[in-house]
């Protein structure tokens, strides 16, 4: 009888498994289980192509955060954070409100944070418009502050942000800006990195000297392998030929690069990437290897010159 009952409740609430692999990372399965109505399932499958949900670390099994991810202008890409024990969300960076708006209301979020990267308009426009409309505690980088506005709590390297139960540990990244931050996620292992790091690429030193991003690209470097990398542009497909115009042999780029165009013909994002494959693919990454160094007629063979020669290189890049 008593077995009988518990198969009746188990039917009544049945349990989903979503098994979501992110683009770019053929290693990392997350896994998401909960009950779910079948209308849930179904917007779940639909947009599991843009969820990167992840189980925390920490032994806490029964905890997540989500993070979703929505595309605005002609390139750029946002994203949102959320705590699935408190309902804490962050949007990192804050260039669209309405894409913020259309997953805030899609998810029944509300906003609590903004995490800014930088200070370029397309990453903070619409700052006062959701500060107006949420209240959330904007957080940014300190050498930045002038540059902002709205900004409530000032970051720096090795400051600590919560959002909910989430932690991220801030990370100067200075290079595309001076002062440019980004956001690491220990527990989850992911990186919002703004313009810093792209899929096979990096960002345009504007104000920064080339041992200035080559050091920001050192410390993404020492990030773990299974690290899932948030940048704020689409720029995959482009580095990617620049890439292949360098090192036409590298095994770990060819493999990316096709991954790139599958994905775009498949239209689906090529965001976020896997940081060990990157590691292996991107030439700004690998800026310290010798081979590297000799294809850029670098002899001393001195990353920060080889870095700079790359950068030129792609700047001049047709
Ligand atoms: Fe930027």
């Amino acid at each position: 009888m008593v077995l009988i009952v518990m198969a009746l409740i188990v039917m009544a609430l049945p349990v989903t498994v979503l098994v979501i692999r992110p683009p770019g990372n053929p290693q990392k399965l997350t896994i998401k289980i909960g009950r779910a109505s079948p209308v849930r399932a179904k917007m779940a499958r639909q947009y599991s192509q843009k969820i990167h949900t992840a189980k925390r670390s920490m032994g806490r099994t029964d905890l997540a955060i989500t993070i979703e991810t929505f595309e605005y202008n002609s390139d750029n890409l946002g994203f949102l954070l959320h705590d699935n024990e408190t309902g804490a969300t962050a949007a990192i960076d804050a260039g669209s409100q309405d894409g913020i708006l259309q997953v805030l209301q899609r998810r029944n979020w509300q906003l609590s944070h903004i995490l800014i990267t930088h200070y370029d308009w397309d990453h903070t426009d619409d700052i006062p418009p959701l500060k107006e409309k949420f209240n959330p505690r904007v957080i940014g980088p300190k050498k930045q502050a002038g540059a902002i506005r709205g900004l409530d709590v000032l970051v720096d390297e090795g400051d600590i942000i919560h959002v909910g139960n989430a932690t991220l540990q801030v990370i100067d990244t200075s290079g595309h800006t001076r002062g440019h931050i980004s956001f690491f996620d220990p527990d989850n292992l992911n990186l919002f990195c703004g313009d810093t790091l792209f899929s096979l690429g990096c960002g345009r030193m504007r104000e920064c000297d080339a041992g200035t991003m080559w050091h920001s690209m050192e410390k993404i470097r020492s990030l773990p392998d299974r690290t899932m990398v948030y940048c704020g542009h689409e720029y995959s497909a482009a580095n990617a030929r620049f890439a292949l115009a360098l090192d036409p042999d590298n095994p770990a780029l060819k493999k990316r690069a096709r991954e790139i165009t599958d994905l775009i013909a498949a239209r689906r994002p090529t965001i976020p990437f896997n940081l060990g494959q990157d590691k292996a693919a991107n030439p700004f990454l690998r800026a310290s290897d010798p081979e590297l160094a000799r294809k850029m007629g670098v002899k001393e063979a001195d990353p920060v010159r080889v870095f700079a020669a790359i950068r030129k290189a792609k700047d001049n890049f047709a």
